[in-house]
């Protein structure tokens, strides 16, 4: 009951004024953002790879419905860039970027204007010498989001993509996607979805989770295991032992403040753990989506905006 309300105020303008109004909110998003500025960024990015890890750093922002939004949004992108590149971070962190903050909504020309800026991000990634993965969001755009990535592989064949383990197309996806040098990054799927296109239950997610690791795994490209999930992490394991893959042949993915210790654990194992790092000021949607996936955030926001 609770997840789809949270999903279904994530969207919604005047819940979204409230709570960034309540000051009260911000420690609990300090969990899952790194903070407003680069510097923020940057200083969280050098703590995870002291800790081993390697990150995808992502500028918050999504659905803007004003070009010029856009291109702020890819400016973002390009001083976030040049500065890993400055940094000598290059080769531990990459950038997630949502294609919605790029103007794939924008009422004309919206896919044009989205690979066009995706294309201009992609290109300093290459300057700077790391990679762009792009991140799925609900599946009204999920074709759209795939025919960018075919037309950006074409120049950028490192680009990397997510698919969620909810929908129902997805292991036809990962079948599609499963080819030599192919970054595909697997999650469960974080958006409010009809069971016409998507698993409602858990364990049916869980299932479909399995059957395109096994895809993934199988097959020649590079999958990113992005899940929190203890047993899907093991099976992950077991399948990557199975196919005859190394640790460095594929590799774990989590969010930035959640279960942070197992993390770590993972990397000291040997193998790569890459944290999705998010910062800037657009945090609700973002922010509204981890509540939603689980109940005891929503307890611990609550008491933090009771002051208990
Ligand atoms: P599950 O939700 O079952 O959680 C397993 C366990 O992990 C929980 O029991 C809890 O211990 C812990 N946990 C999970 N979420 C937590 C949270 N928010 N707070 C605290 N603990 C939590 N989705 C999407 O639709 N499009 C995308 O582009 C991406 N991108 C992406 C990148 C990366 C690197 C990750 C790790 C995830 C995404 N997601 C995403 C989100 C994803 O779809 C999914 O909603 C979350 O990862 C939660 O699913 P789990 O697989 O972790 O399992």
């Amino acid at each position: 009951m609770l997840r789809p309300a949270l999903l279904a105020v994530s969207r919604s303008a005047r819940t979204r004024a409230l709570v960034e109004a309540t000051p009260l909110t911000r420690p609990v998003v300090d969990r899952f953002v790194a903070g407003a500025a680069l510097d923020d960024a940057i200083r969280a990015t050098r703590e995870l790879v002291a800790g081993g890890c390697h990150v995808t750093v992502d500028h918050l922002g999504e659905d803007v419905a004003d070009a010029r939004d856009a291109d702020a949004t890819v400016d973002a992108y390009l001083r976030l860039l040049a500065t890993v590149r400055d940094a000598g971070l290059a080769d531990r962190a990459e950038v997630s970027v949502k294609l919605s903050a790029v103007g794939q909504f924008l009422p004309r020309d919206g896919e044009k204007i989205a690979l066009d800026n995706a294309r201009r991000i992609c290109e300093a990634a290459a300057a700077a010498g790391t990679t762009v993965t792009l991140d799925m969001e609900d599946h009204t755009t999920t074709d759209a989001t795939l025919g960018i990535l075919r037309d950006l592989r074409v120049d950028f064949p490192w680009v990397g993509a997510v698919l969620q383990a909810y929908l129902r197309r997805t292991e036809g996806d990962c079948r599609d996607l499963a080819t030599a040098g192919s970054r595909v990054r697997l999650c469960k799927g974080a958006y409010r979805e009809p069971a016409s296109v998507a698993f409602q239950r858990r364990h049916e997610v869980d299932a479909s989770y399995v059957r395109c690791l096994k895809v993934l795994m199988r097959g020649p490209g590079y999958p990113m295991v992005a899940s929190h999930d203890p047993r899907l992490v093991a099976i992950a394991e077991h399948l990557a032992g199975d196919a005859g893959r190394e640790p460095g042949s594929y590799e774990f993915q989590m969010l930035h403040g959640v279960r942070p210790r197992e993390q770590r654990r993972i990397a000291a194992r040997g193998h790569t753990m890459r944290v999705y790092l998010p910062y800037g000021d657009a945090w609700y949607g973002y922010f509204m989506r981890r509540l939603a996936e689980r109940p005891a955030n929503v307890v611990f926001f609550l008491r933090s905006l009771a002051g208990t």
